[in-house]
């Protein structure tokens, strides 16, 4: 076993995640349940993680939701079953505690369309225009942005800030427009987009809705601008989840990564909701975060058994990061 061991951390570099042979006659879940008490860990994971990864976890939230709690836990162990940069959030929040990915390769396009270097020579160029980034960035983008927002507090975060005061909005092209017009403020917008809600298909969403007459089409805004102008209602992962509850629609389309639906689906069991298909995609109805859904239960098990791998950032690097998150917090918290 001690052998095993060392050559799955030796290749852990290459393959992002532990490799060893898991005992089939395990109950994965109940181990998980007794290695969480032992080790004083808590599991966050975000609402596009597979089904039995958000059963088993203590708190299942939207990026937002997932670093407050990361933030305030008092756990020794935070597993986060998500992507890397929410992981990485997490450490700067709560440096003290260690933070476990099951997967290292569970990045985002996101994130991976915006380097710090890249953003610190764009802001050089624009020196009289602050930097307001989306979470979906790395530590090192984080260093050179003033103000953090997530898709649930973005109109807040850019209305917080004078209306002289010119802005660049990094990197989610999608989510800065869709803040342009509810707010009116002009920005200077990052490139950036989301592969999952980039894929969705206009064409087939209005399609699916004559078919449901009185469905509402629910969208992240993430998604293009011609799919948000059709939707009913636009917010982050949990804004859709609580719209559902309290909507009285019986039918919902909905234009996020899958995953969601799982939770909606426990909220609202009566109610029918229906996953918007995505361009290319002919033989499932679903957008799949193909970055989510390298976590498995498995490598759940194995990270929090061997507490590996874990995400570290440079403290130097990390209390830069902190400031811009700070503020949104405080803002977000008025
Ligand atoms: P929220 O859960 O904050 O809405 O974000 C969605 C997302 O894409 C996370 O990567
Ligand atoms: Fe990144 Fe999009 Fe996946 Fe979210 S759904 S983690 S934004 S690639």
């Amino acid at each position: 076993m001690e052998e095993q061991l060392n050559l799955a951390k030796a290749n852990l570099k290459k393959d992002g995640f532990l490799k060893l042979k898991l005992d089939p006659s395990l109950n994965i879940i109940e181990e998980i349940k007794r290695l969480k008490t032992e080790k004083n860990a808590v599991i966050l994971a975000h609402y596009y993680q597979v089904p039995e990864i958000q059963d088993i976890a203590d708190y299942v939230g939207d990026s937002l939701g997932l670093s407050q709690m990361a933030s305030k836990t008092s756990a020794d162990i935070i597993v986060f079953a998500g992507v890397h940069f929410m992981a990485e959030t997490a450490k700067i929040l709560n440096p003290s505690k260690k933070v476990l990915l099951p997967d290292l390769n569970a990045g985002c396009s996101l994130a991976e369309s915006c380097s710090g270097e890249d953003l610190k020579a764009f802001r050089d160029q624009h020196p009289d225009h602050i930097v307001v980034t989306y979470i979906n960035t790395s530590a090192d983008v984080k260093v050179y942005s003033d103000l953090v927002c997530t898709s649930s507090n973005a109109e807040k975060i850019i209305n917080s800030i004078p209306k002289d005061q010119k802005i660049i909005f990094a990197p989610d092209k999608n989510l800065g427009k869709y803040i342009m017009e509810r707010t009116g403020r002009d920005m200077l917008l990052w490139d950036g987009a989301c592969v999952v809600h980039e894929a969705f298909s206009l064409d087939k969403i209005v399609a699916l809705y004559n078919q449901h007459p009185g469905a509402k089409i629910i969208a992240h805004p993430e998604s293009e601008s011609h799919i948000l102008r059709v939707a009913s209602y636009v917010g982050s992962t949990a804004g859709m989840i609580d719209f559902v509850k309290q909507d009285n629609a019986q039918k919902f389309i909905v234009a996020t990564e899958a995953g969601i639906l799982h939770k909606m689906k426990q909220e609202v069991p009566e109610k029918e909701l229906i996953a918007a298909p995505a361009k290319e995609d002919n033989t499932c109805a679903c957008s799949e975060c193909a970055f989510m859904r390298l976590n498995t239960l498995e490598k759940l098990y194995l990270c929090l058994k061997h507490e590996l791998p874990e995400v570290t950032v440079d403290p130097e690097i990390s209390k830069k990061a902190l400031l811009p998150i700070e503020r949104m917090m405080e803002i977000s918290a008025r």
